[in-house]
């Protein structure tokens, strides 16, 4: 699976945008679904009747695929509808295949009681993306005659291209639905849609070559493929059951971190909440958004590594008491690079108490340096706590907040990233989340590990949670900590 990016947000768009409305999509599409039913044939037209089996087969198996989703490990579903799609691509001539193929979608969409809308667009969507696929196998030549005279060359050109087809046409159009149906930009979508399953469609589509060249030396034979098929799903079964129990277990932990200290009841999930806000507002790849809320919701982790008497300890730390919290960072990491799940996040999960000019911990590290979802997370974190009561002071007003991120910007936080958090706060987008701590009054207990934390009040005035003198710590005055 391709590794999020870790590089800077995408600039703000520019330029005009075309408006058009999804109705009006819709029907342009199933127009032209209609019409590609009579795309000219190069060189297969449906000349004798040993296709009409084939036809009977895979209209049925493809009905049945229809309500077979596979959850892919790490996110992600995969239609195994797609192997009796390129089957039927492969066996049945035009216009025969998309008339096969979009029965299967009409019959799944009815039964589902999908709205009207999109019964015709996935269906439109499925007859045309065939019909332009069959069209290819036309221009190439006849799939059964290739096979009896070996004409491997031509056959890989071909199952390439109908891949291929099959995925962009198929991509493309639902990407685009989503773009007008949504108002974000089909080039954001796109990116965000198309990596994670990738490389499961492409297995999908290369099971579906099997079947058909398996179809063609004899029929009977495709029934085999149904063992290895059981064992993958089941396979993908337990993964995403092993991952499934990972992330609840790292997840409990968190919780339990969260639960010791009852000032930040909430904290964690809070601040994934807003993380998660943060990230899609930023318009970042949909992989990286969702690494983004895990490692928000497990950033303080590393706390059960912290005694208590460090942890909840009312008054200010000593120097030593303030190194061990620090460490916090360190151990969260630690802990998180032993899941192969949770590695990515353990980075973020390190470095989230990095400040942009470099006076953060534990590594100092500044600028774009520092792990875009650690920059992300820091300003949510920031944000929850600012807005949560302390026991110095109450929680500040959004207003407040956005003068803070405002002053802050470019040397506590990154300045892109506290940009898209003030447009959301002042559009109303993002707003304090519900799960206030007000009904667990504090009694004790600081932000210890804000690294010059925006919510340490100048009234409050410890210093324990400051970087060590060695590096240049932003002081109160100057407005950050404020
Ligand atoms: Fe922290």
């Amino acid at each position: 699976m391709a590794i999020p990016r870790e590089s800077s947000p995408p600039a703000p768009r520019t330029g005009p945008r075309i408006r058009l409305d999804v109705g009006t999509f819709v029907w342009i599409l199933t127009v032209a679904a209609a019409a590609s039913l009579f795309l000219p044939r190069a060189a297969w037209v449906a000349t004798d009747t040993s296709w009409q089996f084939a036809f009977i087969v895979l209209t049925i198996l493809s009905i049945a695929l229809e309500f077979v989703a596979v959850e892919l490990p790490q996110g992600g579903i995969v239609s195994v509808a797609t192997i009796g799609h390129i089957a039927t691509i492969l066996l049945v001539p035009p216009p025969f295949a998309a008339i096969s193929v979009g029965s299967a979608v009409l019959v799944e969409e009815v039964v589902h009681r999908r709205p009207l809308q999109r019964i015709a667009f996935n269906t439109s969507c499925h007859v045309l993306t065939i019909s332009l696929a069959s069209f290819v196998v036309g221009v190439i030549g006849d799939p059964s005659v290739l096979v009896q005279e070996r004409a491997q060359l031509q056959l890989v050109v071909m199952v390439v291209a109908i891949t291929l087809v099959y995925h962009l046409v198929n991509d493309l159009l639902t990407d685009a639905v989503m773009a007008l149906a949504t108002g974000r930009p089909l080039i954001y979508l796109i990116r965000a849609n198309g990596r994670s399953t990738l490389f499961a469609e492409a297995g999908a589509a290369m099971l579906g070559v099997l079947f058909a060249l398996i179809w063609l030396v004899e029929p009977l034979w495709t029934t085999l493929l149904t063992i290895p098929a059981a064992v993958i799903a089941r396979a993908f079964q337990y993964i995403r059951q092993l991952e499934r129990e990972t992330r609840s277990a790292v997840a409990t932990m968190a919780q339990v971190v969260d639960d010791r200290d009852t000032t930040t009841f909430h904290h964690s999930e809070r601040v994934a909440h807003y993380a998660v806000t943060l990230a899609v507002e930023l318009e970042l790849d949909q992989e990286l958004i969702e690494l983004i809320g895990q490692a928000a919701a497990v950033h303080d982790l590393g706390k059960i590594g912290v005694p208590d008497r460090v942890l909840l300890k009312p008054g200010p730390l000593t120097a030593d008491e303030q190194m061990t919290m620090w460490l916090h960072t360190e151990i969260g990491a630690r802990i998180l690079r032993q899941f192969h799940l949770f590695r990515s996040g353990a980075e973020i999960v390190l470095h989230h108490h990095e400040a942009f000019d470099g006076s953060g911990y534990p590594n100092g590290l500044s600028g774009e340096a520092i792990p875009l979802g650690a920059r992300v997370v820091a300003v949510a974190d920031a944000f929850d706590a600012m807005t949560s009561d302390r026991p110095y002071r109450v929680a500040l007003s959004v207003a407040e907040t956005m003068e803070r991120f405002e002053v802050g910007s470019g040397t506590q936080w990154d300045p892109v990233v506290v940009a898209a958090m003030l447009t959301l706060l002042r559009d109303g987008r993002l707003t304090v989340d519900p799960h206030a701590p007000e009904d667990h009054a504090p009694d004790h207990g600081h932000d210890h590990d804000q690294g010059h934390g925006p919510d340490d009040d100048d009234d409050h005035g410890h210093d324990h949670d400051h970087r060590p003198a060695a590096r240049p710590a932003i002081g109160h005055d100057q407005g950050t900590a404020a």
